[in-house]
């Protein structure tokens, strides 16, 4: 038997997203986590693991575009199979989403195309939302865009505050995206052209899980 595909994850943060994807690895397995901030908490989680880590720092490069081009080869030396943003606060050039086609994938606390960009909880208040969520996405070069893979809804309580309610959606961030990494490893979620295609036990088990995924 072969082994896992290797998937290589980006972060900038705590990590809680990268926590889970390696909690619930099945049909991947987390070959190398990169950040652009070497005190990212979930930088160290990953060296305890015994996962190979690598930080990208700022300073080393004279510009931000060199800066995104040595994580761009950061990436690529780890020969991954996907490349997993969980947290990854840097907007990435058009050269990398186009150097990893079909295998580029980010989590956002939203239901998008509802709040591209920061402070996602605290909008969908302000919006007398009465439900919110979060989408998993093939990357596009826009803020937040690319073809929506599947999206993970939770209700807002009358009592929400920003927090309560990012932590109602990190919940389901932390099973819909390994998931989703799950079936991109394994080819029964593909990107073709603009468009995602899913196997048929894919929608099964998405309709079981409750996930939303394209018709
Ligand atoms: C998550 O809410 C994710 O959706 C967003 O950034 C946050 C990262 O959290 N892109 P963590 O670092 O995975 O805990």
């Amino acid at each position: 038997m072969s082994a896992d595909p290797s998937i290589t994850v980006l972060i900038s943060g705590r990590g809680s997203n990268l926590i889970a994807l390696h909690e619930k690895a099945a049909g991947y397995r987390i070959g190398a986590v990169v950040s652009n901030r070497p005190d990212a908490p979930g930088l160290e989680w990953a060296a305890k693991q015994g996962i190979q880590t690598i930080s990208v720092e700022r300073e080393a490069s004279p510009t931000l575009a060199l800066h995104k081009q040595a994580i761009l080869e950061a990436v690529a030396a780890t020969k991954p199979a996907l490349v997993v943003l969980a947290g990854f606060m840097l907007i990435l050039q058009p050269d990398f989403v186009h150097a990893f086609p079909g295998k580029l994938l980010n989590i956002h606390p939203s239901l998008l195309p509802k709040y591209p960009g920061l402070d996602t909880h605290a909008r969908a208040l302000e919006a007398g939302d009465t439900e919110h969520g979060a989408s998993v996405h093939f990357v596009g070069t826009g803020l937040d865009s690319g073809p929506l893979i599947a999206q993970a809804a939770v209700p807002v309580l009358p009592k929400d505050d920003p927090s309560s309610l990012a932590a109602r959606t990190l919940e389901v961030e932390h099973k819909i995206y390994p998931w989703v990494v799950r079936h991109v490893a394994q080819g029964g979620i593909q990107l073709e052209g603009e468009g995602v295609v899913y196997s048929g036990g894919v929608r099964s088990e998405a309709s079981r899980l409750g996930f939303r995924i394209a018709q």
